[in-house]
């Protein structure tokens, strides 16, 4: 392989500029080419392409957010968009792309794949709701933001005797929630993965009260999607003052942790290897530690458990 894209897709995640930087730092020191695609599917639809060298870059690493910019491309989910985005790789003499993002941006790049664009994804979602990887590029710095945030929010809670719910992203995974619900002593975890009664929220908060607690968190992710509501709920059935907060976009971005930007790094590194290889319509991802690949149509079946235990746990030893 002598020529290949990089593009970032979906939405922006910490991380995603350092797996930019090894996927071209890996590609020159295999004597590639490599080209940025910008502003995701969208440049390959357009042409938006630019030659990156290893200055290109620099000074990335310990950046939020994606040089290359994102995007969500409606065109690429035609055909016709697709076949475009091949034209625009032929013209460019474009043999393979690395495409980081989602699940929805691996369908694209399946597509593409089997239009004879090779094509490797890498896991750049907070969400870490990809199935077969254990984590995905920004979900360690995204769990670090909201847990200061909300360290930040028991602290006013604290102050003032109140209860806070704190809405958290996830999309329709509970993982930051359950994360983070655990790291911040939240008395409950609101997720659409395991069933919940508000009453049991309410006679948790309530048995505490009695033992002398003042002051509660209770962390929902965002698929649950009525942290106003159960906030509205617990004060009226508790007694308690109680506010909702919905933590929002902030969890996108900020400089990446070290775990993104080295996980970034090595799958960004796996992903080159592979396409030096003429090995496309790969997934790359860890499990158990071990960056490993698997194809994009297994990846895209595969379902994710969502850790009970943990749960389990979060819930025994909060009060
Ligand atoms: P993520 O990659 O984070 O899951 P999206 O679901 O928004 O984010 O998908 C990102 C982009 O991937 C879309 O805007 C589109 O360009 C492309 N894409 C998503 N779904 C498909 C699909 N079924 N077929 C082709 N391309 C798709
Ligand atoms: O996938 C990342 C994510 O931040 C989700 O947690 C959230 O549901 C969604 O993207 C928000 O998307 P948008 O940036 O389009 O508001």
């Amino acid at each position: 392989m002598k020529k290949i894209g990089v593009l970032t897709s979906g939405g922006d995640a910490p991380g995603m500029n350092a797996a930019v930087r090894a996927v071209v730092r890996a590609a020159l020191q295999k004597n590639m080419e490599v080209v940025g695609i910008y502003r995701g599917y969208n440049g390959l639809i357009n042409g938006d392409i630019r030659p990156l060298d290893a200055t290109s870059v620099s000074d990335i690493i310990q950046r939020g957010g994606t040089m290359l910019y994102t995007a969500r491309c409606l065109e690429f989910k035609e055909k016709a968009g697709v076949l475009k985005a091949k034209e625009t790789c032929l013209k460019n003499g474009i043999d393979g792309i690395v495409v980081i993002g989602g699940d929805g941006s691996f369908r694209g790049a399946a597509d593409l794949s089997a239009e004879g664009i090779l094509c490797v994804g890498l896991p750049g979602t907070i969400d870490n709701d990809i199935a077969m990887t254990e984590y995905t590029i920004g979900y360690d710095t995204a769990m670090n933001t909201a847990m200061e945030l909300i360290d930040k929010l028991i602290d006013t809670a604290c102050s003032h005797d109140r209860c806070s719910v704190v809405e958290v992203m996830g999309r329709r995974a509970g993982y930051i929630a359950l994360n983070t619900g655990i790291a911040c002593g939240a008395t409950a975890i609101i997720t659409t993965e395991m069933p919940y009664d508000i009453n049991d929220v309410v006679k948790k908060i309530e048995a505490s009260k009695k033992i002398g607690k003042n002051h509660f968190i209770v962390v929902v992710s965002e698929g649950v999607g009525n942290s106003q509501k159960i906030a509205e709920e617990i004060q009226a059935h508790c007694n308690i003052d109680c506010r909702a907060t919905i933590l929002g976009h902030v969890q996108r971005g900020g400089a990446p942790t070290l775990r993104d930007r080295v996980e970034a790094s090595r799958m960004g590194y796996y992903a080159v290897d592979l396409l030096e290889k003429g090995i496309g319509n790969r997934v790359v991802g860890l499990q158990h530690g071990d960056v490993i690949d698997v194809d994009i149509h297994e990846a895209l079946s595969m379902t994710k458990e969502f850790p009970k235990d943990l749960y389990k746990i979060a819930n025994e030893i909060s009060i």
